[in-house]
């Protein structure tokens, strides 16, 4: 099996009991970055009508945030598309959110039309696009001109340091057992770690959202720079 095929895979293994280790395993912080990025991009969108599709939407949980938290800023959402290659994943989303809609796809070919969406999200999902730099041009094909990119994601630390070794620590040690027990697949939560290994720093991630034809308005850390949100801006 291929490398994306078997990340797939174990998000499908993983999927019925995702949404409850990912609370457990975030105490619930993921929220509040989740809500900072819906909230951010809201506002500039305050009293329109626009699309937005959310890649690796996973279970679903970052559009349900967009949908509850439109209201609050007059946002109209003619369309919420959830894109993911995981039908167990779709699946669980399914149950959530039996009225949206979802597309079992690709990032690098979502099957969306060309400038579909004013916003197009993607919360800790991108680490698991092995054709990330297709992807980042896919989105841009997706996005009307001016539309913006909503990216969540752990990143690779360039400078070491008490902090970076502390989150190593739990990432490395403690978040396997935890979230082993709960999906008793621990090797499934043996890979976050490496996969934040393998994925890029910030700056380096900006870069490749600048050659997308992106300019990054925003990249910012959270939680002692846990968590890093891109949002960035189609300009070409
Ligand atoms: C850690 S989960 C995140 C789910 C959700 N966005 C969230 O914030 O909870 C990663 C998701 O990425 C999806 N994924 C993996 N490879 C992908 C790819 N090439 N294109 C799109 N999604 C992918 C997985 O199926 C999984 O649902």
């Amino acid at each position: 099996m291929e490398k994306q095929q078997k990340i797939v895979q174990m998000f499908n293994e993983i999927a019925p009991t995702y949404d409850l280790a990912n609370r457990v395993l975030s105490l619930g912080i993921d929220v509040s970055w989740r809500k900072f990025a819906c909230r951010y991009m809201l506002e500039k969108f305050r009293a329109q009508s626009i699309n937005i599709v959310d890649v690796a939407c996973g279970t679903g949980d970052m559009m349900g945030i967009w949908k509850s938290m439109a209201r609050e800023f007059g946002v109209h959402i003619d369309e919420l598309v959830g894109v993911d290659p995981s039908s167990g994943m779709l699946d669980a989303a399914r149950l959530k959110f039996p009225d949206f809609k979802f597309i079992e796809a690709y990032a690098d070919n979502t099957t969306l039309g060309d400038e579909f969406a004013q916003i197009l999200s993607i919360s800790y999902g991108i680490r698991n696009v092995v054709e990330r730099k297709a992807a980042l041009r896919e989105f841009n094909r997706v996005l009307k001109p001016g539309g913006y990119v909503v990216v969540l994601e752990f990143t690779k630390r360039s400078k070491k340091g008490l902090i970076t070794s502390i989150r190593d620590f739990y990432l490395s040690k403690i978040l396997p057992r935890i979230g082993g027990v709960i999906s008793k697949n621990k090797e499934a939560y043996e890979y976050l770690p490496s996969s934040i290994e393998n994925f890029l720093d910030a700056k380096t991630f900006c870069d490749e959202l600048y050659e997308a034809g992106f300019e990054v308005e925003v990249c910012r850390g959270f939680s002692m720079d846990i968590s890093t949100l891109f949002i960035a801006k189609k300009v070409r």
